[in-house]
């Protein structure tokens, strides 16, 4: 209520960048001490506990918080504190970058949907792994979702992988391979095949050396049904347990906001109500192909305990959450989780 009638408004107010750089400052600021952790708590209440057990893991329950949002791991314990049973930060690439020129940030609001093309903004793996370092939730799950630096050539890509791998391993519960943002060149061209299984392979096989963690592989909404069953296919015979489904779309089937403004946008990501239906689809493709073999994290659209239960009866053991954070605030996580039966 709070954030729906004064918060959002507010927020929604300023250009969408400022205001993501707004609420992390603020986030950070109420994490560091236990009357602001408190009242971050306050805006969500007791959450139940219903445990899922995935990929190895152990979570609170099913609703987590997407890649993007906390890119740095800066605000996990503000995160944790809105009742997010796990907190996937990231994507971050070994050395720091700093995305695409600014804006790269828009908001739909007439279609409840975001656009953007940040293009792994991010402080780089090393530095997030000193912050991961002190964190003091070992019970609740991070996952370190990792990615290639825009000037690595794809050729190279999985070098890129690894030294992120290497940098966050004691620190992640999980890891996230990002294959499928389409704001760094090239990258979904990793999707294809004989790339994506020396990947996967390599990725496989450093994380075994490190000290085995539950590996996923995060896929592309914009691939078609053999595509998406190859890939699925494919990361199970390379040992990972899990697929995220999915990442934004390069689409653009936002009906109630202008074609001009769709045009000025210009390219990126889009995310958010657009995205639900066709991302409960490939869920639906991916546990066509694996069945109970991969963990499903269902990501894309999730606004309402219905899109929870829609991903979850195509096959998702898990559901993540971004854009609908950003237009419903934090009350959103404890409704979510509600309405998951156990069982
Ligand atoms: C501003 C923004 C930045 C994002 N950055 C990342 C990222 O760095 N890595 C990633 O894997 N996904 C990223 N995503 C994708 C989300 O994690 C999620 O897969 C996608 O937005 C669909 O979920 P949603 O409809 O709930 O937003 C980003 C999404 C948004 C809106």
């Amino acid at each position: 209520m709070l954030y729906s009638s004064l918060l959002r408004p507010l927020l929604f107010r300023l250009p969408a960048e400022r205001a993501h750089n707004l609420t992390m400052a603020q986030m950070r600021m109420l994490q560091s001490t236990a009357l602001g952790r408190s009242l971050l708590r306050s805006f969500v209440g007791n959450i139940a506990p219903k445990p899922v057990n995935a990929m190895g893991l152990t979570f609170e329950h099913p609703v987590g918080l997407a890649a993007g949002l906390d890119k740095n791991a800066e605000a996990m314990e503000g995160f944790f504190a809105l009742g997010f049973s796990h907190v996937e930060i990231g994507t971050l690439t070994p050395r720091p970058q700093p995305g695409n020129p600014q804006p790269r940030l828009f908001r739909l609001p007439e279609d409840q949907a975001i656009i953007n093309r940040m293009g792994f903004n991010n402080r780089g793996a090393e530095n997030a792994a000193l912050r991961l370092a002190q964190r003091s939730h070992r019970w609740k799950i991070v996952g370190g979702n990792i990615g290639k630096n825009k000037d690595t050539p794809n050729e190279q890509a999985h070098e890129d992988y690894l030294l992120a791998m290497q940098a966050l391993h004691t620190h992640v519960d999980y890891f996230t391979v990002n294959i499928s943002s389409p704001n760094t060149p090239g990258l979904r061209d990793l999707q294809h095949e004989a790339a994506l299984k020396s990947l996967l392979e390599a990725v496989a096989t450093e994380n075994k050396r490190l000290g085995a963690k539950p590996l996923a592989v995060k896929i592309a909404p914009d691939l078609t049904q053999e595509e998406v069953q190859n890939m699925a296919r494919l990361a199970a015979e390379s040992g990972f347990q899990g697929i995220i489904a999915t990442n934004t779309t390069i689409g653009r089937n936002a009906p109630n906001t202008s074609q001009e403004r769709i045009a000025a946008i210009g390219a990126g990501g889009l995310s958010g109500r657009p995205l639900t239906q066709k991302s409960t689809e490939v869920i639906g493709w991916v546990k066509e192909a694996v069945g109970d073999h991969l963990t499903i994290i269902g990501v894309g659209g999730v606004f309402t305990a219905q899109d929870v239960t829609d991903k979850r009866n195509a096959g998702a053991d898990l559901v993540q959450v971004y854009t609908g954070f950003v237009y419903q605030g934090p009350s959103m996580v404890k409704q979510l989780q509600a309405s998951w039966k156990n069982g």
